[in-house]
């Protein structure tokens, strides 16, 4: 039965972003039950889920809340539209996120997943610009190795080349800026002077303001590994937007929901962007959602006229089930405080961490804040030794994986830009699940120095 699922799945499933060797492999991970913080195999194996799942499952796995008040809608009411119509589930939970989300973004427009909330952001944009008389706005401003989607136009904004090569040309007017990796403003310096910020200037100088619809940006870029910016740098990026008439965009496909110890990421960098995207831990995965949140001046310009529309939709966005589950999800997060055991407990994993990189001469670097870091490798820090192409795809491929597995833990190693590892464990996470979770990293990040040692003994 066991091996049948696996000979089943090499047969009939298509895995998403995965590489034939893996798909075909025996050790194919063949998740079949959640509890909490964990999850357990085919074989009975316990991992600890230290990704939730894929930055989503926020409230832990198994919860008996989410779960009654999406039976309860499917008995009610399995599905209407919201395409011309309304209804209760929908409704609770766009005012429950309207209410969460900053400033004046009180409107919220749900579809199905991340990149279809990006691809909503794009087309919102463009179509706010036309009503509004600047129909010549279509350019977008993203930036490198940030990731927003698979979706064409979502895909065309992303901004890594591997993903995006196989596809190419996408969307022409799509300009990626150097990210905040590394940008560090020194006492004195303007964050203006930031090269990740006079490239985005440049651009606009280039481009002319007038043709540029918005900038897309996530608050923690995930791609390239947990990129905090610099204090400032989201004010300008704000700054620059008003003064060019250019919506500015803030992509919590992640961020949101708690991540970062905030509804969304955006609070910590005190500005109000125009559109929030967000998806992932609005449902904490139990069903498919996202959406996209937009300023009440914004809809009004959209919809400057009786007969204007947005004209965009899909049959799922706003499913009952999906949003009935969402409201369940925040109710249970404000009820449970995890924003605030967020915030308590960041500074003792990342505390953890930075301890176990002084240890490990493997690690260049741990960064991230929250519940949501990324730990990048290097051969050795003391001598400043890089790893070697191979020695990064044998880690990538097989020593991490096989680290995790022996270790009982779940999580990414990521080849965006770097060699790493990235951690966002379940929102639900006590103290206890956060030792945890560093003695299992612990173990994972020792198999790979001892890989590297090995290898240049
Ligand atoms: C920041 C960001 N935007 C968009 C997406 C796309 O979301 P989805 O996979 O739900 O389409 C992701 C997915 O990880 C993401 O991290």
């Amino acid at each position: 039965m066991v091996e049948d699922l696996r000979a089943a799945a090499r047969e009939h499933l298509l895995l998403h972003f995965t590489r034939k060797a893996a798909w075909q492999s025996p050790e194919l991970p063949m998740v079949v039950r959640g509890e909490g913080v964990y999850v357990y195999d085919d074989r009975g194996r316990r991992f600890l889920d230290g990704l939730s799942g894929l930055f989503c499952v926020n409230m832990g796995h198994g919860r008996a809340d989410i779960v009654a008040a999406a039976t309860k809608q499917m008995e009610t009411l399995a599905y209407t539209t919201n395409w011309s119509v309304a209804h209760p589930a929908s409704v609770e939970a766009a005012r429950l996120i309207a209410g969460l989300a900053p400033g004046d973004l009180d409107a919220v427009f749900f579809v199905n997943s991340g990149s279809e909330a990006v691809e909503s952001a794009l087309k919102f944009s463009w179509q706010y610009h036309r009503n509004t008389g600047h129909p010549e706005r279509r350019k977008v401003i993203a930036r490198h190795m940030a990731y927003h989607g698979t979706t064409v136009g979502a895909l065309s904004i992303t901004g890594v080349p591997a993903y995006r090569a196989p596809f190419e040309p996408l969307l022409p007017e799509v300009f990626h800026v150097r990210n905040t990796y590394g940008a560090e403003v020194s006492p004195g310096t303007p964050v203006s002077s930031l090269p990740c910020v006079q490239d985005i200037r440049d651009i606009i100088e280039r481009e002319e303001a007038e043709t540029i619809a918005a900038i897309f940006a996530e608050p923690v870029q995930n791609g390239r590994g947990a990129l905090v910016p610099p204090d400032g740098y989201w004010a300008e990026l704000r700054s620059i937007c008003d003064e060019n008439g250019i919506l500015l965009v803030a992509d919590e496909v992640i961020n949101g929901f708690g991540r970062l110890g905030h509804w969304f990421g955006i609070e910590r960098e005190g500005i109000v962007p125009d559109l929030i995207t967000f998806a992932k831990g609005a449902t904490s995965g139990y069903v498919p959602l996202g959406g996209l949140i937009a300023r009440r001046s914004l809809v009004e310009g959209l919809m400057n006229r009786d007969d204007a529309l947005f004209t965009h939709g899909a049959t799922w966005g706003g499913h009952p089930v999906a949003t009935a589950a969402s409201v369940a999800n925040i109710k249970a997060m404000q009820d449970e405080g995890v924003l605030g055991n967020v915030l308590t407990l960041a500074p003792e994993l990342r505390a953890g961490l930075e301890d176990l990189a002084a240890r490990h001469s493997v690690v260049r670097e741990v960064r991230g804040t929250g519940f949501f870091y990324a730990i990048e490798l290097m051969a050795d820090r003391d001598s400043g030794a890089e790893l070697t192409g191979d020695e990064s795809i044998a880690l990538l491929r097989e020593v991490l994986p096989r680290a995790m597995r022996e270790a009982g833990l779940l999580t990414r190693p990521d080849d965006r830009g770097a060699t790493m590892l990235v951690l966002a464990p379940p929102l639900i996470a006590d103290r206890a699940v956060i030792a945890e979770l560093l003695e299992k990293v612990d173990a994972v990040i020792s198999a790979a120095e001892a890989y590297v040692k090995a290898q240049r003994a």
